[in-house]
């Protein structure tokens, strides 16, 4: 019997295909990086074409490196980058533009010309999302007005809107060839047009930004069967059955299925998710109100997040910009020769900040140099900037809760970094905990996608998956943390009004 889930992971720097027993171990791995492309100062995009080509490579090598083939796998999952838009042509299933980015600021305008009327919270009780470039809408809305031909096509018909998930799940069931055009709720939830209530898309929020519902796909569950792979693929006929956004798989992953749980991943940015039950909670404090997950005809599960648009992205600056180190690792090398930050904070404004803030205006700096900082003091800098963000999402999930959380659950590739984790718990003051299986992202897609076809039964058999591997305790006095704390927070200010 087919009992193993593969799980794709449409990542902002790479996709992956992994294939995870009934037990949630991983048994293989298919990864390929896909190009960056920064046409001009604040503009990211992907290649969508280069997207789904290494999603059908890594689905390949995942399989062959398990020795495995499309009998032995019970479903696929599918998660993803999320606010990344993609539109393409429905009748020849090729984009019109790049995807773009989440990261991507070249919308400031369209926010400024919707936020005029009613301020850039004017959506904010109905979606959750305050107006910013962050989101896919207003991405559309810039493909449908600089795309040559893009607007008359959209009032036909022709195109079609998806996040990565979508664009995936639409080419894995067949594309031009009867393709399944859904996403699912937490993916909708991102774009600024779905109403949190009724789980559909806006159609007042879509006039107010003219992108014709044509476009848009389903909102299904994230767990169900949305379809079956196509014939041409190598998991033929297999049935795709998990969406989840990355984050949210994320927590999924980590067994934050009830309300007052939570997990924080460690990527490109940092997302921290506490889960908030049945319950839709508007932030006073700068979260995000998104969904959680829903299992099927479930009633959906709501959360907080603080998002974060730079961490591990800076550390890929310092790498590829400045040269400093050859490789991701070699921050860490570098910052433990020295002892401390020597005075420097970096302070990574290179998408605006994002929560608690909502600063557009916002633009990177390093302040506090001295003649005696180095390079380590820099590379320190850099990874406690990843602490410091953290912090203030904590303690705004904190005050929005109005309870304190004892402990931060974390995942994503920088949680390998032991000098990061133990200044994370030094400048919480509460312990970190990594989980045996660090990739709770794959893990979460999978686990959605292996509930809806009974591979597992319960949620109460994926929390028995869940085992921790390390933990790192806060070793920092109090009076010490708030100084860094205070440091930190003047650095931030220095980022403020930068746009002309
Ligand atoms: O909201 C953006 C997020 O989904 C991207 O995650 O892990 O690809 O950096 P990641």
């Amino acid at each position: 019997m087919a009992n193993y889930v593969l799980a794709i992971d449409q990542g902002t720097t790479s996709t992956r295909a992994i294939i995870f027993d009934q037990k949630g171990s991983i048994v293989s791995t298919g990864q390929l990086e896909h190009e960056q492309i920064f046409p001009k100062a604040g503009w990211v995009e992907h290649d969508p074409m280069e997207i789904w080509g290494n999603t059908r490579e890594v689905i390949g090598s995942a399989l062959s490196k398990a020795n495995l083939t499309r009998h032995d796998i019970a479903a696929v999952g599918i998660t993803n980058q999320r606010e990344t838009a993609v539109v393409w042509d429905r009748n020849t299933g090729k984009p019109v533009y790049n995807a773009i980015v989440w990261q991507d600021t070249r919308t400031q305008s369209i926010v400024d010309r919707l936020a005029a009327d009613g301020g850039v919270e004017r959506f904010k009780q109905k979606v959750g999302l305050p107006l910013a470039t962050y989101f896919s809408g207003t991405k559309i809305v810039w493909i449908l007005e600089n795309v040559e031909g893009a607007r008359e096509a959209a009032d036909r018909g022709d195109l079609m809107f998806g996040t990565t998930d979508t664009w995936v799940l639409w080419n894995l069931t067949g594309g031009t060839d009867g393709g399944v055009h859904a996403t699912d709720v937490t993916n909708a939830s991102r774009t600024m047009f779905m109403d949190l209530e009724t789980l559909q898309w806006d159609h007042g929020i879509l006039e107010a930004f003219n992108v014709p519902a044509s476009m848009l796909p389903e909102i299904r569950s994230s767990s169900e069967v949305y379809g079956t792979v196509h014939g041409s693929s190598l998991l033929r006929e297999v049935p795709v059955a998990g969406i989840l956004g990355d984050q949210q798989a994320a927590t999924f992953g980590q067994a934050a299925f009830d309300a007052g749980e939570s997990k924080n991943t460690y990527g490109t940015g940092n997302f921290l998710i506490f889960n908030t039950g049945e319950e839709i909670v508007h932030s006073k404090n700068g979260l995000l109100t998104t969904l959680g997950y829903k299992l099927g005809d479930a009633k959906p599960h709501y959360a907080l997040e603080g998002a974060i648009a730079v961490t591990g992205s800076l550390v890929q600056w310092v790498r590829d910009n400045l040269g400093l180190i050859k490789d991701a690792p070699e921050i860490e090398t570098l910052a433990k020769t020295v002892d401390d930050n020597g005075g420097a904070y970096f302070v990574p404004a290179f998408s605006g900040l994002f929560a608690p803030y909502w600063r557009s205006d916002a633009r990177g700096a390093l302040v506090g140099l001295t003649r005696y900082v180095n390079k380590g003091h820099i590379a320190r800098a850099v990874l406690e900037a990843t602490a410091f963000q953290t912090r203030e999402v904590l303690d705004a999930v904190n005050a929005d809760s109005g309870v304190d959380l004892t402990e931060l659950k974390v995942d994503g590739g920088m949680i390998a970094n032991n000098t990061l984790m133990q200044f994370q718990a030094d400048i919480l003051g509460v312990p970190v905990v990594r989980p045996v299986v660090a990739e709770t992202t794959a893990l979460g897609a999978a686990y959605a996608a292996g509930l809806a076809v009974g591979v597992w039964g319960s949620l109460d058999e994926l929390r028995a998956n869940w085992q921790e591997d390390s933990r790192w305790t806060p070793n920092m006095d109090d009076s010490e943390r708030d100084r860094q704390m205070r440091n930190w927070k003047k650095a931030v200010t220095k980022t403020f009004d930068w746009v002309d």
